[in-house]
């Protein structure tokens, strides 16, 4: 019998979903609009920017990483689709041949490690068209406090309460008035807020695997308070469509 659940059997998708969906519900109205430029920074292994350019946009990614961009050449040919990737960071992105102007930027996971995010923001604005989105995934503070508090770490809790410092390997995090002060001082307009993985990570994750139905439920449940204030400190994640 066909199960309720569209990712019933493979696990590693329904986490995938329910971690990612929100971020691409946003995104999918900007990228259905029609094909376009797309810079994805940071793009890492090509997640992303596969999907991207499986929708049919011109995409190109600018990372550090070599190792990275031997992974993401290697899933853009598994998947049939081209992605141009470009070594580079934030403070090079100027200078990356033909890369003048994008459409839709996509800044998913790298202003927690950038040196400067103010600068960072300020580039980017510099890459984008008139007109233009930029899809910006941000880790969120308060999501840190709980997450170290429910693993009963109550003194790194505290300490994450106030901490604007980048920390450990997952970098700085952020809450959602220093990121919106952020995008207006680089020029940006605030378009959408949406909290992500609000309850994702909270869950266990046997509970969202052998219950039948779970993880969907769950994605839907994660949609419902995505857009809600309230919800917002307990999100994982802040994404940002800016104009
Ligand atoms: C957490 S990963 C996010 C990857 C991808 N955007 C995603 O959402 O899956 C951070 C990425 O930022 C890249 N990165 C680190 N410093 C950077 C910089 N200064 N400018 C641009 N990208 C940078 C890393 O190489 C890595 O691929």
């Amino acid at each position: 019998m066909p199960s309720s659940d569209p990712f019933a059997d493979k696990p590693s998708e329904r986490r995938a979903a329910a971690r990612t969906s929100v971020v691409w519900g946003a995104l999918r109205p900007v990228l259905d609009a029609g094909p376009c430029d797309v810079l994805d920074l940071g793009g890492g292994t090509g997640v992303s920017a596969v999907r991207a350019a499986e929708l049919g946009h011109r995409v190109t990614v600018v990372d550090p990483s070599p190792d990275a961009l031997a992974s993401l050449d290697r899933r853009a040919r598994e998947l049939g689709v081209q992605v141009t990737g470009h070594q580079g960071d934030v403070s090079t992105l100027l200078d990356v041949p033909g890369r003048a102007s994008a459409d839709v930027v996509l800044c998913h996971g790298v202003l927690e490690v950038v040196d400067d995010p103010a600068a960072a923001l300020a580039t980017i604005r510099e890459v984008m068209r008139p007109g233009g989105t930029l899809s910006l995934l941000v880790a969120q503070r308060y999501a840190a406090v709980v997450a170290r508090a429910m693993a009963g770490h109550f003194g790194q809790a505290l300490a994450a309460l106030d901490d604007t410092a980048p920390a450990g390997r997952s970098g700085r995090r952020v809450t959602r008035d220093e990121l919106e002060a952020l995008l207006v001082g680089a020029g940006f307009e605030v378009a959408q807020v949406h909290g992500v993985r609000v309850f994702a990570d909270l869950v266990p994750g046997s509970l969202v695997d052998s219950e039948p139905g779970a993880s969907a439920a769950l994605v839907e449940l994660e949609h419902a308070v995505a857009g809600r204030e309230e919800f917002l400190p307990l999100a994982t994640q802040l994404h940002v469509l800016a104009r």
